[in-house]
């Protein structure tokens, strides 16, 4: 048995990096932090390869005095706390006084500051930890090159310097959306990739989403109690295949919280696909003691003292701000200007009741009182949905298929079909997602897939991030059945796609996997989670709906559901297809009563 030995300062810095730095972009919120943390007006960063070899942010706020300097790159020292009090209501980002020791045990830093007092500037280099005189007219500048020198083994864990670029960029968003008063540059590699100008927030969010998102954009704001929500949530035509437009803060920090995630995906719930996600940019603010920002080293969890009231709260107002008259939003630029400073706005009601007294109101859609019999007796037939039948008789008396053969097709979306029980209906695009989800995870099973060369290469327009993904992600995407190759920073050229996938929508779903493959954290691997990959794949590959079926592709589609497993719900656990049979329609007529 080993004795017990504390740990050299030095490895404990290590350990604790292996928390708070994960990559360069988390090098860079600290970093960003501690600008905004110091009323800095301007944020200035610049960085080289991917952040990677050298991240520099300059800031113009109130700067460190030149004793302090060791003490900033110390751990646990830190000016903004000093009490459980302070902690229990901390309002700045920062508050451990333990990033830049963090950072500074996992890379070169250097630290160049002036006080507005001060006669000159100072800068003390964390390997040395002497203080020196500089030059620098006011502000802080922090330098960090070589990030993971001495710890070889995390920087096998980064990825491309495109990807550790983009997740910097994804930073810089985040912070550059909650403090819209400041004006913010990126720099990369010699070219600048941002610069926003400080204003107000509907302006930011424009510039930082882009135009279409602010055009589909709501906007939102309420008050109740010591509860405050404002941003802007886009309808749901403008939903993403992922979470990249999901921003979400608490007091002005960027959170992934479960809680809030889940009330913001309610509120769009009647209204959004399932494989959709919501775009918004909402701030949420509350008493900094009612809200614990203490529970993840990233900062990027929270717990709330009264979850169940945030909650609430947050889905009412944003269920509320999707269902509101388009006349409320006339003039969004004007609604929102000057968020950070809001007057009073009402309160939202508490309960659903008194919040939709509108929806109560609807008339049933009865005109003839004389019929009203007949439709209630209707509706209480179909007041829930005719629950659909699982596994197929495999004969039928007939000797005719189970699901028989296909008569109409309406609405673009139902397949109808006569069988010997009665009637089939079908959820064409439902169905056919479950088809092709099975058909590609058995091929897969099997070896490479089939591949289907495309005669003219596609070419795709990507984001950055996408294409850093695309070459990341080569071998897994080859796997999948997928021949892409890189023809530019922002685009893609397609030669080939799995045989089965054939669409015409080959942007929507290379996009989907693409946004899949992101998504996935870097730890786990991507075999594990090939069904998720095969889903997008299957639900973009599917027939959409509105597209017109011949009967021979109708019945088509009837038997390959017979051939395949678990046909009878789709990939989002959704009926694909329902039975009714002649009694059940002989019922609804009153046939022999
Ligand atoms: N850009 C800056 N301008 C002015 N002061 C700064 C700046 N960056 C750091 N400091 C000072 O250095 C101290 C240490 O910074 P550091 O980021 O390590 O800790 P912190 O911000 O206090 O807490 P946390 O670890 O939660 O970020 C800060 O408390 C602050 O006083
Ligand atoms: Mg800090």
């Amino acid at each position: 048995m080993s004795r017990i030995l504390p740990l050299p300062d030095q490895l404990i810095s290590q350990i604790a990096a292996g928390e708070v730095v994960e990559r360069p972009a988390s090098v860079l919120k600290e970093l960003i932090e501690n600008s905004l943390d110091a009323g800095a007006t301007h944020v200035d960063v610049i960085l080289e390869k991917g952040g990677v070899q050298l991240m520099r942010v300059t800031d113009d706020g109130n700067g460190i005095a030149a004793a302090d300097l060791p003490l900033a790159l110390t751990r646990h020292a830190t000016s903004k706390i000093a009490s459980l009090d302070d902690l229990e209501a901390v309002a700045s980002y920062g508050f451990r006084g333990e990033a830049l020791a963090a950072i500074a045990a996992v890379a070169r830093v250097t630290l160049t500051s002036r006080t507005a007092d001060a006669p000159h500037a100072s800068r003390v280099r964390a390997e040395a930890m002497q203080v020196e005189p500089a030059a620098l007219a006011a502000g802080t500048v922090v330098e960090m090159a070589d990030l993971y020198f001495n710890t070889p083994a995390r920087r096998k864990f980064l990825k491309s310097e495109a990807t550790e670029m983009a997740h910097c960029d994804d930073v810089l968003r985040r912070m550059a959306l909650a403090n819209p008063g400041v004006t913010f540059g990126l720099t990369h590699n010699g070219s600048v990739k941002h610069r926003y100008a400080a204003g107000d927030l509907p302006r930011r969010v424009r510039e930082v989403l882009g135009t279409e998102f602010f055009d589909h954009a709501r906007p939102v704001r309420a008050e109740a109690g010591p509860l405050r929500l404002y941003g802007f949530a886009a309808l749901p035509a403008y939903s993403r295949a992922s979470r990249d437009d999901q921003y979400c803060y608490v007091n002005g920090r960027f959170v992934r919280d479960k809680l809030l995630a889940h009330a913001l995906r309610e509120a769009y719930a009647d209204v959004l696909h399932g494989a959709r996600h919501p775009a918004y940019a909402v701030f949420l603010e509350l008493d900094p003691r009612g809200v614990d920002v203490n529970v993840h080293p990233a900062k990027t969890e929270v717990r709330f003292r009264d979850g169940r009231g945030v909650h609430q709260f947050v889905f009412h107002v944003l269920q509320h701000g999707l269902a509101a008259p388009l006349a409320d939003m006339a003039n969004p630029e004007r609604a929102l200007s000057g968020a950070a400073t809001l007057p009073a706005v009402s309160s939202p009601p508490q309960t659903p009741d008194s919040h939709y007294p509108a929806y109560r109101q609807v008339p049933l859609p009865v005109q003839e009182p004389a019929l009203s019999t007949h439709f209630d007796f209707v509706r209480s037939a179909f007041a829930s949905p005719p629950v659909p039948h699982h596994g197929l008789p495999d004969t039928t008396p007939d000797g005719s298929p189970p699901l028989g053969y296909a008569v109409a097709q309406i609405h673009g979306v139902y397949v109808l079909a006569q069988n010997a029980a009665g009637l089939v209906v079908v959820d064409m695009h439902a169905a056919h997602e479950r088809i092709l989800y099975e058909q590609l995870k058995n091929q897969l099973d099997g070896g490479p897939p089939p591949r289907q060369p495309l005669l003219v290469p596609l070419l795709l327009a990507v984001s950055p991030g996408e294409a850093a993904v695309a070459a990341e992600q080569g071998d897994t995407l080859q796997r999948l059945g997928f021949e892409l190759t890189s023809a530019g920073p922002q685009a893609l050229a397609v030669r080939a796609v799995p045989a089965l996938l054939a669409t015409d929508d080959l942007p929507a779903l290379l996009r989907g996997l693409l946004a899949d493959l992101k998504e996935f954290p870097a730890s786990r691997a991507v075999e594990d989670r090939r069904n998720e990959l095969l889903a997008t794949m299957a639900c973009h590959g599917a027939v959409r709906a509105h597209r017109a079926l011949t009967l021979p592709e109708m019945n088509a589609l009837l038997r390959d559901m017979e051939a395949t497993e678990r046909a009878d719900q789709c990939n989002h656990g959704r009926p694909t297809w329902v039975q009714l049979s002649t009694r059940d329609l002989d019922k609804l007529f009153m046939r022999g009563q």
